[in-house]
């Protein structure tokens, strides 16, 4: 079968972390790179957490740096939750390889220009660098199969009551993508926030007993710590559904919207708003995941946990 060629583009951040275990475990991707953006922590602190998260789990792939900051907007950080490091919790490996010596989105381009067929982008952070690529270089469009992309929400924001973190934090880049015409397949909190991981599934991943498995139960306990602070019963797992939606989508229900981004709004900047009902009368531009077996996805994590162990031998 053949694999699908991606680029994993994130702001690590235990999510994108475990997205990333996720890609790197399945035998249907081909990741041709990895690219950090500024989201959950500063561009510095992503970019040091995408390189230890390689080194953990042995990609050994082109890594470049993304943009410093949101196309037009200051960031916006999100230490509550994933700490000051932006990956708190376990010792992770040092860094293995050193970044490419150009930007991010140069790299995203010169993989593209490169690889024969069209390549998926995965972003699990801001949509920043999706946004500077498409700007910079629409010729490539034809080059990006897809981006299954971790973001939004057709009914609910959780940095602010409309707006869902990644795509409030750059919204002009989030408009920029949902008009390209590239396919998208929108994983927001309509489907993240039933991706719940409880504490028993942690336990089921930390007694695989391998080094990667040990870590990601860990980052787990991390990440839930905010979670059940607000009263959750388990982690959402966010970013990993941008990665099931690519090899496991039969877990999944989607539905084909129309979705335009505000970007202006007092109260609704950064909101995904769905045409529900086709008043605009415009073909949809996003397939939208609203359900999930939520077992068979944490089935998944712990296949996919459970892989380092054969690989480390
Ligand atoms: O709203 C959830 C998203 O914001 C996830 O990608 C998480 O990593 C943070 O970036
Ligand atoms: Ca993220």
């Amino acid at each position: 079968m053949n694999k699908i060629p991606v680029i994993l583009d994130g702001d690590p951040g235990h999510d994108d972390a475990i997205a990333w275990v996720l890609a790197n475990a399945s035998p249907l991707l081909d990741i041709r790179a990895c690219t950090s953006v500024c989201g959950n922590q500063t561009i510095e602190k992503t970019s040091y957490n995408s390189m230890r998260v390689m080194a953990l789990i042995g990609l050994n792939v082109p890594f470049a740096m993304g943009r410093k900051k949101p196309l037009l907007r200051e960031p916006i950080i999100a230490p509550n939750v994933h700490g000051e490091t932006g990956l708190d919790g376990p010792a992770l490996p040092e860094p293995a390889i050193k970044p490419e010596p150009i930007d991010g989105v140069e790299l995203m381009a010169k993989v593209l220009k490169e690889s024969a067929e069209p390549v998926t982008l995965v972003p699990t952070g801001p949509l920043t660098n999706i946004g500077a690529l498409l700007l910079l270089y629409p010729e490539l469009k034809p080059k990006i199969a897809r981006i299954s992309l971790m973001g939004g929400g057709i009914y609910f924001g959780n940095w602010t009551p409309a707006a869902e973190f990644n795509i409030l934090v750059d919204p002009e880049a989030a408009n920029i993508v949902f008009r390209s015409g590239v396919p998208i397949t929108m994983s927001g909190l309509d489907v993240t926030e039933e991706a719940l991981v409880f504490p028993e599934d942690f336990e089921r991943i930390r007694a695989l007993n391998n080094p990667v498995a040990t870590v990601v139960a860990e980052w787990l306990d991390f990440f839930y710590k905010f979670h059940r602070g607000k009263g959750y019963d388990g982690a959402p797992v966010h970013d990993a559904l941008a990665v099931t939606a690519l090899v496991k989508p039969e877990i999944l229900t989607m539905k084909d919207y129309y979705v335009q981004v505000e970007t202006a709004g007092d109260f609704t900047t950064g909101m995904t708003i769905a045409d529900h009902f086709g008043v605009l009368r415009q073909q949809p531009n996003a397939t939208v995941v609203l359900g999930i077996d939520r077992q068979a996805f944490v089935d998944l994590l712990v296949e996919a946990a459970a892989y380092y162990g054969k690989v480390a031998g």
